[in-house]
């Protein structure tokens, strides 16, 4: 590997299916407008120059996976770090398609992924990663977590996503998201509860896109969110008191907790038009609208 390379890859939303990627469930995240560039070329030893920080650990460990020597690395960002979408696999997705952009997505979003758990010690699941690598502009992608099987569904133009940043701000190693991720695979029965009845709701939602029918989706959104609240136990009550501020604001779906919670951000959905009631409403918190893009290694 000889000379210097540049790579890019959007952040994400996931529409419906958390915490279940990690236990061979079937989520439906989307990939969206806001992108980290890296570019790299080989150097004597590893360095990031990044206005994020904390990214030379993840950025370092995918080109390791990919068998790459030192690097020195600048990156640019505009996915906001610790809000929700998925900063980290934005930043792990561009290094990898720099360095391999021939890669298969779904391999180099595998290679990101163990990068990911090598770097923070989290046993995070494939999600976020086949997201920025494989999601395509006008589509959510429904990936089955188990066979790694996935299938475009499209979204449509006018609805509106919107992403409201909570203003808790976390790094995965400082949640309890091994602690959840354990008692979900030892059968815990409230974890299994939400894990099955999650599962349910994606293939409602994937099959309501499908169908061009946005009646069920408020509802999803909304059933999910009180799923992760009561029995997964992700949320925390100021985001509650978000989403709920959400739910009534006009326009709106629908909204829930979003990624892995214990803060972070909230997921909405409008209709299209409704963006500026929708910000007043929520006056006070950042909200970003965002719409589907490309993933690193879409073709
Ligand atoms: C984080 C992880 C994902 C997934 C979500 C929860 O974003 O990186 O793998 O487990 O939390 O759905």
């Amino acid at each position: 590997m000889n000379g210097s390379w540049t790579g890019r890859a959007p952040g994400r939303v996931n529409l419906i299916g958390e915490h279940v990627d990690y236990l061979g469930g079937v989520v439906l995240p989307a990939a969206v407008d806001r992108f980290t560039t890296v570019s790299g070329a080989p150097a004597e030893g590893w360095s990031l120059v990044s206005d994020v920080p904390e990214g030379l650990p993840y950025a370092r460990a995918v080109a390791e996976e990919l068998g790459a020597p030192a690097q020195a690395m600048r990156a640019t960002s505009d996915v906001p770090p610790g809000a929700g979408l998925s900063s980290s696999a934005a930043l792990l997705v561009a290094v990898a398609a720099g360095l391999e952009p021939d890669l298969d997505g779904a391999a180099a979003a595998l290679a990101c992924q163990r990068a990911e758990q090598r770097a923070t010690g989290v046993q995070v699941g494939v999600m976020d990663q086949f997201a920025a690598a494989l999601g395509r502009r006008g589509h959510a992608l429904l990936l089955d977590c188990a066979t790694l099987a996935y299938r475009r569904v499209p979204f449509p133009d006018d609805l509106v996503i919107a992403v409201v940043d909570s203003g808790v701000h976390r790094s995965l190693a400082d949640t309890p998201y091994n602690q959840r991720r354990h008692e979900a695979e030892s059968g815990m029965p409230k974890r299994r509860r939400h894990v099955e009845s999650e599962v349910e709701r994606v293939r409602a939602f994937a099959a309501a896109l499908d169908a061009g029918e946005r009646g069920p989706l408020g509802e999803l959104l909304k059933a999910s969110h009180r799923s992760l609240r009561d029995d997964f136990e992700v949320s925390t009550p100021a985001v509650d008191a978000l989403v709920e501020r959400a739910w009534a604001a006009p326009g709106c779906l629908g909204a829930r907790i979003m990624g892995a919670g214990f803060g972070g951000s909230v997921l909405a959905l409008l209709e299209s038009g409704a963006e500026a009631g929708f910000a007043a409403a929520l006056d006070g918190w950042t909200v970003r609208f965002c719409r589907t893009a490309d993933g690193a290694f879409a073709r």
